[in-house]
């Protein structure tokens, strides 16, 4: 069921709009100019238009939406009186996601859905758009999502590609998180520190620790080769970030809490977890040329025409589908 992995989109988009972070791999010049070309021409053919972005994420393709329309109006001969009306809509089943995106200039409103089993009647807009988003939804999705397009309007995606960049990212970042996992790091970085703790409270001996502290050892070696062989910035950086904090808190227990440590621990446990989660919920949405084509097969039953179903790339590799279809 797709609407599983929500939990921990909404992890993501929380801790990432708190912290600012953004998914670079997930950002190319080469996608946002498909985007901008693609907005200014929707919007010098339709001058009222209902839009709507799926699963929008923060909303950055909705952003440059709202930027190429800005622009188009200030285009328009004074002369014409037709005055452009957008009205904008997000949708994601990320609660953190749509109010962020709702924040940003132009938007009219907000849907909290899962993509699988949209909430909206047929025909009611003009444009639906999606970046990286509606695959995740399942492979009825984008044929769902064609249902809510009026005749003339179209539906526009950038999608996860089987043998992009950002899937083979994704796919370092699902074997590495796993490898971390299998060290048992966890359980026990939680023996050794409170055996630790058990020392300096003074309520047991050193034996207890040094063979707590030995078993860690043996996992935290497994997690610096990996960290060797595969960089720092593996699994966007999670890894190396874990690995800095727990020796530090171990070096220096005397200066922290107990419980600190504690929820520390299982906060981090969560991380790695959600953070395999989406990796591994990307690497299913991805599509190979087969999936497209069965995606545009089912398009065009339906009665849309591909206008565009192709490779986008830039210099360093494969970056996604792109895909224009008209009803
Ligand atoms: C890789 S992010 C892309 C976000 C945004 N479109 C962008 O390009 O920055 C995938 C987005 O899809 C959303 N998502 C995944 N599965 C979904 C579903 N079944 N229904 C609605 N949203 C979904 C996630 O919450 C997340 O915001």
């Amino acid at each position: 069921m797709s609407g599983s992995n929500a939990g921990a989109w909404d992890a993501y988009w929380q801790k990432a709009i708190k912290v600012g972070f953004h998914n670079k791999e997930a950002e190319h010049r080469e996608i946002e100019q498909f985007w901008r070309q693609f907005f200014t021409c929707q919007f010098e053919q339709q001058s009222r238009t209902v839009i709507l972005e799926l699963a929008c994420g923060k909303g950055a393709v909705s952003e440059i939406a709202h930027q190429c329309l800005e622009k188009s109006s200030i285009c328009q001969p004074p002369n014409q009186n037709a005055e452009i009306e957008v009205r904008h809509y997000c949708l994601d089943y990320s609660l953190a996601a749509v109010k962020n995106t709702l924040e940003k200039p132009g938007l009219e409103g907000g849907i909290v859905a899962d993509a699988a089993a949209l909430p909206l009647k047929n025909n009611s807009a003009d444009l639906v758009f999606s970046q990286f988003g509606i695959e995740y939804a399942g492979r009825k999705a984008l044929l769902n999502a064609a249902k809510i397009v009026k005749p003339g309007g179209r539906l526009a995606a950038i999608i996860h590609h089987a043998n992009g960049l950002i899937y083979q990212h994704s796919k370092c970042s699902v074997k590495a998180l796993e490898r971390v996992m299998q060290t048992d790091i966890f359980p026990l970085a939680r023996r050794a520190f409170t055996a630790g703790f058990e020392v300096l409270n003074g309520n047991t001996g050193q034996e207890t620790f040094v063979r707590a502290d030995s078993d860690m050892s043996v996992a935290v070696k497994q997690i610096t080769a990996l960290l060797k062989q595969q960089g720092p910035s593996v699994a966007d950086g999670i890894i190396l970030q874990f690995y800095r904090d727990l020796g530090d808190m171990f070096n220096r227990l005397q200066v922290f809490e107990a419980k600190d440590i504690a929820n520390w621990l299982n906060n981090m446990e969560d991380d790695f977890s959600s953070h395999l989660q989406r990796m591994q919920s990307m690497l299913d949405a991805a599509c190979d040329k087969e999936a497209m084509a069965f995606e545009c097969q089912q398009l065009t039953a339906e009665g849309l025409s591909i206008e565009h179903c192709e490779e986008i790339a830039s210099h360093q590799g494969i970056l996604g589908w792109k895909l224009i279809a008209k009803a």
